[in-house]
């Protein structure tokens, strides 16, 4: 008989029972199920809600289930529905009537909104480990190559030279928001909802606090029905996730670009390329435009999750059970992804002959020559056309704004000295830029230092165990 089926005349159409059952995906979430009902069953003997020397008995028994879930020696059943229900069946299998006391002042409404924010917590710290990773790395590129001279582009045309170092720490200002969010998320995530009951909480004499502390939850929730029914955590998530994945997929997009034949600013290490079953010259950036993929299916989820939850009524509905298989999956891509990209991008070789000769090319030091005139009194508009033209003139004859001559630069403006060749020349370009947050060597290696130690305090923090939402 089914947990619930004292109510129940007839057996569960085997239909329904397939389809309503979620234990082939919410059986990923065995450990915090046992671990929340460890706690619960522990704060009942303590409250005498059931004797304690029942309380103990159940907890090892959850203990005993663990173990033998853990050895595979304990086995789901799609008739026992979902997560709870097993595990309350294979406790009462090993020690008999008292594990039934187990469920008394909770309902799975209340057990599975626990369930996933245990569930979550542990992944948002991954996520966040992962990116942590990356940045580091990112910082190490940037380092390596806050000399390494490359156009910057704007419509993907080239526009003004930058480092390969400072678009570097471009992506390192999108993932810090990014793991910034994380944690933001974690604090919604890290309260306790037990005690929430169905929807209406218990009138048994919970402490809701010691459940709370017991399984590191810094509080509890506030409602009993938004305790059942919200999920704005697992949808936060989500939405962090696919800012991630819209990071990711841009900078994929560049690596992919950088290593074609038109670009060679980058090339893959073999280990994160792949070739052509027809073509041997083949040397591909599947796991770039993989990761750029993936990131259509992290948005999907976003949107199932938002759409399960859409007009929902209060409290608990069945729907809600949707939620679980878009979460994790957005839990598995996410990490799988930034798993394999930071090693990539760690491997790949930085051409930086390439990049200086594009970022020399393509005029991108014509602001320069304005910006020239501009601190000689000539009107910005007019210095600006000026140098138009003189592109213009340049583009017909093939040749590059350093290769004009001083009488022809005489021509067009008088008051262009000699200089103007120092003031265009590339470096001294980027490293003229050297207000915060430029591309200059010593703006970039500001930003690096600056980057370092929000990493450390981070790390500090994460080691010592600290919460995430001090940062
Ligand atoms: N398997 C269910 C879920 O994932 C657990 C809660 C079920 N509650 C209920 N009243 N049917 O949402």
């Amino acid at each position: 008989m089914k947990l619930w089926g004292g109510r129940f005349t007839k057996g569960t159409d085997k239909t329904v029972e397939d389809f309503h059952s979620s234990i082939s995906f919410d059986r990923r979430l065995y450990r915090q199920d046992i671990k929340g009902s460890i706690a619960h069953a522990r704060m009942l003997g303590k409250q005498g809600i059931i004797p304690p020397q029942e309380a103990d008995i159940i907890i090892s028994g959850l203990e005993q289930v663990l173990k033998d879930i853990e050895a595979g020696k304990a086995e789901f059943e799609t008739g026992a529905e979902d997560i709870h229900m097993n595990i309350e069946k294979l406790l009462t299998e090993r020690i008999g009537d008292v594990g039934r006391k187990l469920h008394t002042a909770r309902s799975r409404n209340d057990q599975v909104a626990l369930d996933i924010r245990m569930y979550l917590k542990e992944e948002i710290n991954e996520t966040a480990g992962l990116l942590i990773t990356l940045e580091e790395t990112l910082l190490d590129l940037a380092e390596e190559h806050a000399g390494t001279f490359m156009p910057g582009y704007t419509h993907l045309q080239r526009a003004q030279p930058v480092t390969f170092g400072h678009h570097m720490m471009a992506y390192f200002q999108m993932f810090k928001r990014d793991i910034e969010r994380l944690f933001d998320c974690y604090k919604r995530t890290d309260e306790m909802p037990l005690g929430s009951g169905a929807l209406a909480g218990t009138t048994f004499p919970l402490d809701r606090t010691a459940v709370a502390e017991e399984l590191g939850f810094s509080g509890i929730t506030g409602n009993s029905l938004d305790g059942v029914s919200d999920r704005d955590f697992a949808i936060e998530y989500c939405a962090a996730a696919s800012i991630i994945m819209m990071h990711l997929s841009r900078f994929c997009e560049e690596i992919i670009l950088w290593s074609s034949a038109e670009f060679r600013f980058i090339e893959l290490d073999d280990a994160y390329s792949t070739g052509s079953s027809i073509m041997p010259q083949k040397k591909n950036p599947d796991v770039a435009e993989l990761v750029r993929g993936k990131t259509g299916r992290v948005y999907g989820s976003l949107a199932a999750l938002l759409t399960v939850m859409k007009s929902l009524p209060l409290a608990y509905n069945k729907d809600m059970q949707e939620d679980k298989e878009a979460l994790f999956d957005t839990v598995d891509t996410v990490k799988g992804c930034l798993l394999t990209f930071t090693p990539m991008i760690k491997t790949m070789n930085v051409r930086k002959e390439a990049m200086a000769k594009a970022a020399r090319g393509g005029f991108t030091n014509a602001t320069e020559v304005a910006d020239y005139l501009a601190k000689k009194g000539v009107p910005f508009r007019k210095a600006h056309e000026i140098v138009g033209r003189l592109v213009l003139d340049c583009i017909a004859r093939g040749i590059a704004l350093d290769e004009l001559t001083p009488e022809e630069y005489k021509r067009v403006s008088p008051v262009i000295e000699t200089d103007i060749f120092e003031a265009i020349d590339i470096e001294n370009c980027v490293n003229a830029r050297s207000i915060p947050g430029g591309p200059a060597h010593r703006a970039v290696m500001e930003s690096i230092g600056k980057g370092r130690e929000w990493l450390q305090q981070i790390n500090r923090v994460l080691t010592s165990g600290g919460v995430l939402d001090s940062i």
